[in-house]
This record gives C-alpha cells, sequence and structure tokens, in this order.
C-alpha cells in the first residue's frame, strides 16, 4: 500500500508500486494534465512536482511518492491563478499545448528555488523541457513575466 498526498487530497494506492506515477496520475486518478511524451525522462512533458519540486513522473515508481506530497498541473492553483499561469495566459504562450503543462511545473519549480532567475537559470532550468511547436522564447518572456507579477518573491 502506498499512501501519498496528490494535489492536497490523501490517496491510498494497492496496485503495484512499480508503476509509474504518470500512469497512477492519469490512468487510475483521472488527472490528465501531466502527458505521456518520451517515457525517459528526456522531453519533460509529464513534469510534476515532488515536495515542491520538478521531477518527471513517467520514470518515478508511484512507491518513490510514499508518504509525499505530489502536485500536479491540476493542483497548482485552485483556479489558475498562479503567477506562473496568469503569466502564460498573458503571452499566449501555448501553441498546440501538449508540452505546455509541464513546462509550467518546471517554471514554477524554478522560481520557488530562484525568485529572480537570470535568462541562463532559465535556461538551465526548462533544458530538459521539449516543445515541439518552439515556444520557448514566449516560455523565456512568460517566465521573466511571472517574476513581474510577485516582485520576485513567487
Ligand atoms: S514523458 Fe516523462 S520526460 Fe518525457
Ligand atoms: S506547445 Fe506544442 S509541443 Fe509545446
Amino acid at each position: 500500500m502506498v499512501t501519498l498526498t496528490v494535489n492536497g487530497r490523501e490517496q491510498r494506492f494497492d496496485g503495484n508500486p512499480e508503476m509509474p506515477l504518470l500512469w497512477y496520475l492519469r490512468d487510475v486518478l483521472g488527472l490528465t494534465g501531466s502527458k505521456y511524451g518520451c517515457g525517459m525522462a528526456l522531453c519533460g512533458a509529464c513534469t510534476i512536482h515532488l515536495d515542491g519540486v520538478a521531477m518527471r513522473a513517467c520514470v518515478t515508481p508511484v512507491s518513490a511518492a510514499q508518504g509525499r506530497t505530489v502536485t500536479t498541473i491540476e493542483g497548482l492553483s485552485a483556479d489558475g491563478s498562479h503567477p506562473v499561469q496568469q503569466a502564460w495566459t498573458e503571452l499566449n504562450v501555448a501553441q498546440c499545448g501538449y508540452c505546455q503543462c509541464g513546462q509550467i511545473m518546471q517554471a514554477a519549480s524554478l522560481l520557488k528555488d530562484k525568485p529572480k532567475p537570470s535568462d541562463a537559470d532559465i535556461d538551465a532550468a526548462m533544458v530538459g523541457n521539449l516543445c515541439r511547436c518552439g515556444t520557448y522564447t514566449r516560455i523565456r518572456a512568460a517566465i521573466h513575466l511571472a517574476v513581474e507579477k510577485t516582485g520576485g518573491g513567487a
């Protein structure tokens, strides 16, 4: 039995603890914001937070979340009001959107760690999140806008 908290709610899972967390979130809990891209920690489409830190859910077994807190894009804010989400909407970052939940979760984790990141910090943090539509310029601008919105205190 794995006990974990997902988006503020305690969950008990008595299936295979080696199941990828991404499968559990999408198929068992129905939280389909986190996407499956590569399944090998190479694209970032499945990025979630484990105890507030960005993680690749496709290569993380459910057992790794025992006693810990998982946040998905559905739980980042109650109503889309997280400064990163607001900045994304304002600058119309998404194109097809497939990679964007992962991008937002990665960016939110970066800002928790570094409230005023430089371009180099942003590039280093976001390098593992691929976007086939090439929205990288807007992503970087949106991260800077999110910093402005919080006055550097995200
Ligand atoms: S699906 Fe997890 S990193 Fe690509
Ligand atoms: S917006 Fe299409 S893959 Fe990133």
